[in-house]
């Protein structure tokens, strides 16, 4: 079979989910027609989900049932999209395109983006204290989505601010804003994964993999930013030097960071092949993510 076989389920069903829970936000309160329609436009309509699918196929890669990752394939997504609204922001990253669409600030205004991110991530949270019965595994979802969150946070600190810390310097640094911004809710996504597998030996490995492609996934960004147009990727490019961003490109150059890739790619193979017997698809999904364009 091929990758896209192995995908077109869990895509559909991470939709699905992600539509029912931001039908069902603030159910039982009073939540604003206007919030839900602007949280609903920064969620739907776009985006590879490559959180959710991690989910599902490490917790299938781990022995599990994947159709059990959805509320948790969901909370990761709902923070992914929390993330890109803010990111773009023009406090952040000033962007006006994202997923081939005016930024949600442009579409809806700033004061309106900034609380539907607030919403969104609040929603994830829900999603997993009420999407899993076992309170068990909802705490630990919980656990591992607010540290993948914090991550992601200081991330954007450095990456925005980088004044605000004391830093490493060269590669060093580079890889301590990227595993963090990138890597951060890309392991939680791997981990959450095994841990819907109740797999425990696999959570280690599937964190592993995580850090590996979480790295080399951002790696890859910053390279589209130097080659792809705008057409392509669906946002704006040729801003991050502009913008003084520490990346792969700027600091290796594009050759050396296409090695960089290369290593990572192997790395998270290696750790594939310790989360479960078959981790064909796992690396599949890996060589996709390598040479991905868009
Ligand atoms: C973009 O993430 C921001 C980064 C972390 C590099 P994605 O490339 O996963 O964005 P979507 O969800 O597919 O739009
Ligand atoms: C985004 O990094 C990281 C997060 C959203 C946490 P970028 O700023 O490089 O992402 P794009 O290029 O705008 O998607
Ligand atoms: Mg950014
Ligand atoms: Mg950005
Ligand atoms: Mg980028």
């Amino acid at each position: 079979m091929e990758l896209k076989d192995h995908i077109a389920e869990p895509l559909q069903a991470a939709e699905r989910e992600l539509d029912r829970w931001i039908n069902d936000a603030g159910a039982g309160g009073d939540l604003a027609g206007s919030l839900k329609a602007a949280m609903r436009y920064a969620t739907l309509g776009g985006g590879k989900r490559l959180r959710p699918l991690l989910v599902w196929h490490v917790c299938s890669t781990a022995g599990g049932d994947p159709h059990r990752t959805l509320p948790a394939a969901a909370a990761v997504e709902l923070v992914h999209a929390f993330s890109l609204v803010h990111d773009d922001l023009p406090a952040m990253d000033d962007d006006d395109l994202r997923r081939g669409r005016p930024t949600l600030h442009v579409h809806a205004g700033e004061a309106m983006a900034i609380l539907a991110g607030d919403a969104l991530f609040s929603l994830a949270y829900d999603a997993l204290a009420r999407g899993y019965n076992d309170a068990a595994l909802s705490r630990s979802l919980i656990v591992e989505l607010a540290r993948g969150s914090a991550g992601m946070i200081s991330g954007q600190v450095f990456d925005s601010l980088p004044e605000a810390d004391p830093r490493p310097e060269g590669l060093e640094a580079l890889e301590r804003i990227h595993r963090n911004k990138t890597g951060a809710l890309i392991t939680a996504a791997c981990r959450m994964g095994a841990l819907c597998a109740e797999n425990d030996a696999a959570v280690e490995p599937a964190g592993r993999f995580g850090q590996a492609i979480g790295l080399m996934f951002q790696a890859v960004d910053d390279l589209l930013d130097v080659e792809q147009p705008p057409e392509r990727t669906g946002k704006r490019t040729g801003k991050d030097a502009d913008a003084g961003k520490l990346t792969y490109p700027g600091l290796l150059g594009v050759a050396e960071t296409r090695n960089a890739i290369d290593q990572l790619r192997a790395a998270a193979n290696k750790a594939a092949s310790e989360i479960g017997p078959d981790a064909s698809t796992l690396v599949s999904i890996t060589e996709y993510l390598a040479a991905r364009d868009r």
